[in-house]
């Protein structure tokens, strides 16, 4: 039978960093520790002033059809997924092809191109969208260009101004993948829900401390639909979980969450019993709230012990080295968290392949979305092309002032005055139009 998967994987980082604990924490009268235990963020990575969701996402698309050595003609779907259509008409996937159509002076006039938008989770669902084209027959031997692009910024003042992120995740989709391949098997949590939400306007209203509940509670369910279908799952299962990361504070209480989950009735859970109890049952409570309180109990003591620890580290921690540095990409967030596990994998010489990752998306509005994927031959490869670290070392490093600049260039509600001010590059500020835009 047909594999289908991912077979290579591109990561463009905006080109400007702002340090959290360094530059942003002492302009807000906070404590560092906030960003670097709390939130769990050392950097945020920004787009430059000539860099937009076309750029970032063209540029990690032609890097990835270089390295594959792809043409236009090998390519017969275009997705993008975002959360920050600048014009809110057509497709980005329309902009980012007429870049690299420029650049490889042949065109996509044959490629089916869309855009997917259910918040951060519409990078999975384009990549279900690609599974679904090639599983059905319809790729004609093509593979499908699944870009996650976006910038994701909150307004100035407001509580997710410490979560902001930019950055774009190209993946090429096809039969017999290098890198995973997917399964059919697939659990959803999903809810009308207005935790987060950008009517007509850029930056999000987002009620933050009520999102991570939704996250949360999305997640459950998704976990919960997975084992119906799939299988009961154990700790020990998967080499990785890759959960979306708007910042690494949130996966540690959804890693938690799925750890507590899946050691129920296992040999760990029996395990722990002397230490820290077995995990109350439903049950054995007279109503919800009173088991809701009994089980954040358990999970208190259970995230103490030695045992909890030591596969965080392993199965969780690994996925978090990149969004530490780049904060919330949305669409790319889970995207990049698979790259981050890999990566680490990579430099620890881990034989993966045949290994099974656990992939966790989540989109605001709200739904998750739980998966198993296999890794394959050939992963090490993939994922040692990668140049992200470079790509990391090489952002300019924004003061305060420098962020706000850069912040306002990118509000699309505001016009900047092109005398107001030049960047420390020496770059003019001015907000490009769509003809400027393919600076691939
Ligand atoms: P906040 O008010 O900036 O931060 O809100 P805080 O005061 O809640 O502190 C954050 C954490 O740092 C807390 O940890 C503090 O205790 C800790 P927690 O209690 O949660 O475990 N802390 C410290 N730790 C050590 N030393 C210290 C210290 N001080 C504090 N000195 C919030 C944070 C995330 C709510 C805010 O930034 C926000 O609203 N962000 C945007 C919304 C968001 O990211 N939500 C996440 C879930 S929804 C989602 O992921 C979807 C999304 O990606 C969109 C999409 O789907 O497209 C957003």
């Amino acid at each position: 039978m047909t594999t289908v998967g991912i077979d290579a994987v591109e990561i463009w980082a905006g080109k400007t960093k702002l340090d959290l604990p360094g530059t942003f924490a002492p302009e807000k009268d906070e404590e560092p520790d906030k960003y670097r235990k709390g939130l769990g963020l050392v950097n945020s990575s920004f787009p430059d002033v000539y860099e937009d969701i076309v750029t970032m996402g063209a540029n990690a698309a032609k890097r990835l059809m270089d390295r594959e050595g792809l043409t236009p003609d090998d390519i017969g779907r275009i997705d993008v997924a975002t959360e920050s259509a600048f014009d809110n008409s057509k497709p980005v996937s329309t902009y980012i092809a007429g870049c690299l159509e420029d650049v490889y002076d042949d065109d996509f006039h044959h490629a089916n191109k869309g855009e997917r938008k259910f918040a951060c989770i519409s990078g999975t669902q384009s990549i279900d969208d690609a599974y679904n084209w090639i599983k059905a027959g319809r790729n004609r031997g093509r593979s499908a260009l699944v870009i996650a692009t976006d910038t994701a910024l909150y307004a100035r003042g407001s509580s997710g101004e410490a979560t902001q992120g930019a950055g774009a995740v190209a993946m090429l989709i096809t039969e017999d993948p290098s890198l995973v391949e997917l399964s059919t098997e697939q659990g959803y949590g999903s809810a009308d829900e207005t935790d987060f939400l950008k009517p007509n306007q850029q930056f999000p209203s987002v009620d933050g401390k009520r999102s991570m509940q939704v996250y949360l509670a999305r997640m459950r369910e998704a976990v919960e639909d997975f084992e119906s279908v799939a299988w009961d799952m154990h700790p020990d299962d998967f080499a990785y979980i890759p959960f979306h990361t708007p910042f690494p504070g949130m996966v540690r209480k959804a890693g938690l969450l799925g750890y507590r989950h899946m050691i129920r009735d296992t040999e760990i859970e029996d395990g722990l019993a002397d230490e820290i109890g077995r995990q109350p049952r439903e049950s054995e409570f007279e109503d919800w709230d009173a088991y809701e309180d009994a089980i954040q109990e358990y999970m208190d003591e259970l995230k103490r012990t030695d045992t909890y620890q030591s596969w965080y580290a392993d199965t969780i921690e690994p996925t978090l080295s990149i969004a530490r540095e780049v904060g919330n990409w949305y669409t790319g967030s889970v995207h990049v968290a698979r790259a981050s596990a890999l990566k680490t994998a990579a430099e620890q010489d881990r034989d993966l392949a045949g290994k099974k990752l656990l992939v966790g998306s989540y989109g605001s509005g709200a739904q998750a979305e739980i998966h198993a994927e296999t890794v394959v031959d050939g992963w090490r490869e993939e994922i040692e092309n990668l140049n992200i670290d470079e790509q990391l070392d090489q952002r300019y490093d924004l003061d305060f002032e420098e962020y706000e600049q850069i912040h306002d260039v990118h509000n699309h509600d505001m016009t900047v005055d092109v005398e107001e001010f030049t960047t420390p590059r020496g770059v003019r500020v001015r907000r490009p139009r769509p003809d400027e835009r393919a600076t691939v």
